[in-house]
């Protein structure tokens, strides 16, 4: 991939996987609980709805492990990407860390929402989470009153900007995929419209993904010792 041939449009989809090197834990490893909940207790609107303030004990935790973390050289590749491609350079993210936008990548969708924001269930304000009383258990919308819940998109509801994904995904050259297992959907689909519509797919995952038969080129290992290699092969 040289400055004299055209470049080509890269879209990345990245999971849990690529945050692993930073300390942040998958959701495979957590074997259907969440530091001990369950997960239709913490990350269902029923669960919410039940207990409203358990859910949020358990957010702010995630919140604040997300603070103390930091970008990896899996998330830092895909800056030095970015920076080359420009415009021509999408990622969409399942994660809700905020670890893509740290390290400085600017063309970040993040599809499952932001562990750094909420918003009113009544109202629908938003809220950087920098801007709440994190100190209150239930905390309220200073607009109307309201509780506030974490900008996540919980089972059972649908992932943000679907429409603009698939329209970006349509246009991408290479597929890039990382970090994920290929198990939830719709995201473990968007391999499919991507190879439907032409584009070279590439995953970079520690386990072959459960969708692996879409994939075209598969390296195994980690993130952050594969990704850099790949994007400076690219680079260069
Ligand atoms: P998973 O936990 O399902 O999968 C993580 C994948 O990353 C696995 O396939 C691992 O093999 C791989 N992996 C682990 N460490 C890695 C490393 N250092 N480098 C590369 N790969 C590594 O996480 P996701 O696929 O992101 O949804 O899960 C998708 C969605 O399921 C999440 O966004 C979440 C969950 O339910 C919501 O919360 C809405
Ligand atoms: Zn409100």
């Amino acid at each position: 991939m040289t400055n004299s041939k055209p470049l080509p449009h890269i879209v990345a989809l990245t999971g849990a996987g690529i945050s692993a090197e930073s300390g942040i834990r998958t959701f495979r490893e957590t074997g259907g609980l969440w530091e001990n909940h369950k997960i239709e207790d913490v990350a269902t609107p029923s669960g919410f709805k039940k207990d409203p303030a358990l859910v949020w004990a358990f957010y702010k935790e995630r919140y604040r492990n997300a603070l103390n973390s930091k970008p990896n050289a899996g998330h830092l590749a895909l800056v030095d990407l970015e920076s080359m491609l420009q415009d021509r350079f999408q990622l969409i993210t399942q994660n809700v860390d905020g670890l893509h936008s740290a390290a400085g990548n600017k063309h970040v969708l993040e599809m499952h929402g932001s562990l750094h924001r909420s918003f009113c269930i009544s109202c629908k304000a938003i809220f950087a989470m920098t801007d709440i009383d994190l100190d209150m258990s239930l905390p309220k919308c200073v607009k109307c009153g309201a509780n506030l819940r974490p900008d996540i998109v919980w089972f059972g509801e649908i992932p943000y900007a679907l429409y603009e994904i698939e329209k970006i995904i349509k246009d991408s050259e290479i597929f890039l995929i990382i970090g994920t297992s290929g198990a939830v959907y719709p995201a473990a689909g968007f391999v499919m419209t991507a190879k439907h519509f032409g584009a070279k797919t590439i995953a970079v995952n520690l386990d072959p993904p459960d969708n692996r038969s879409f994939i075209d080129e598969f390296y195994q290992g980690k993130a952050g010792e594969i990704l850099p290699q790949l994007v400076k092969s690219w680079i260069n």
